[in-house]
């Protein structure tokens, strides 16, 4: 479905991704581990088609993106909510420029979503009267609510505490099952990474230095592998 094949990618002189290639198939969830300032934000962009690759090729069911393709919602980082719209619009706000005609069902399919999300009721509070989770989960509607096959999420899970993280597991175990998205998610923790993906990139150098099928049985094996494959980088 999403094929990356050789990308290189540069700032100015700075060479970043060095050959970046990779696959998704349909309604994979894939995790994608480096450290900070590896480019993994930049791949997304590149992804996005927010910037072009120096070299290689990116490739959706064999074509590069043509221009308001609308196949790919990228979540970014800081995927700051509008203080001073409500929760329905903000959830609008990328929505309704693509289909300003359907602004009524745009607005039920938006409560259905939130409702979805545990928020029913929440669609008229404004986003500092929500907790870090919510606000989460109300990015994640709105990332729902474009209704395109492939998701982009970078670091969704942010700095949420554990209680809240582990409904946002369950969330996008749901989101993949009941509506087939394909998603790749970068996560800087390899715990997210182990719970929630069919398999694990690892970018390090500029490349996708390793591959990790996900099998349940193997799990504490990986995750000290790919410790190990980040070393001597104690955090990240
Ligand atoms: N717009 C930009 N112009 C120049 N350098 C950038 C720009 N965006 C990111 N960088 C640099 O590229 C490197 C990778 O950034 P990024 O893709 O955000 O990494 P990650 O998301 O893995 O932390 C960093 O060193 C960052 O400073
Ligand atoms: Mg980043």
């Amino acid at each position: 479905m999403l094929r990356v094949n050789d990308v290189h990618f540069a700032y100015e002189s700075k060479k970043l991704l060095n050959g970046i290639s990779f696959e998704l198939s349909k309604s994979e969830i894939v995790s994608l581990i480096g450290l900070s300032g590896s480019g993994k934000t930049t791949l997304f962009r590149l992804i996005s088609g927010l910037i072009s690759p120096d070299q290689g090729i990116i490739l959706i069911d064999g074509q590069q993106l043509p221009e308001g393709a609308e196949l790919i919602t990228y979540m970014h980082q800081k995927d700051l909510l509008l203080p001073w719209r409500n929760v329905v619009e903000n959830m609008l706000l990328f929505s309704e420029l693509g289909r300003r005609n359907e602004k009524k069902n745009l607005e039920n399919e938006a409560l259905v979503l939130l409702e979805r999300m545990g928020l029913k009721g929440c669609e008229n509070l404004y986003p500092d009267e929500l907790s870090g989770g919510m606000k989460q989960r109300v990015a994640l509607a709105r990332a729902l609510l474009q209704n395109r096959p492939i998701l982009l999420l970078d670091e969704p899970f942010g700095s949420l505490d554990v209680i809240v993280r582990e409904e946002l597991y369950g969330l996008l175990t749901d989101i993949r099952k009941n509506y087939g998205k394909t998603i790749l998610l970068v996560t800087h923790d390899f715990r997210d990474a182990l719970t929630l993906s069919d398999r694990i990139l690892l970018l390090s150098e500029g490349r996708i230095s390793h591959q990790f099928e996900i099998e349940e049985s193997q799990k504490e094996q990986i995750e000290e592998e790919i410790r190990a494959k980040l070393q001597p980088a104690a955090t990240f």
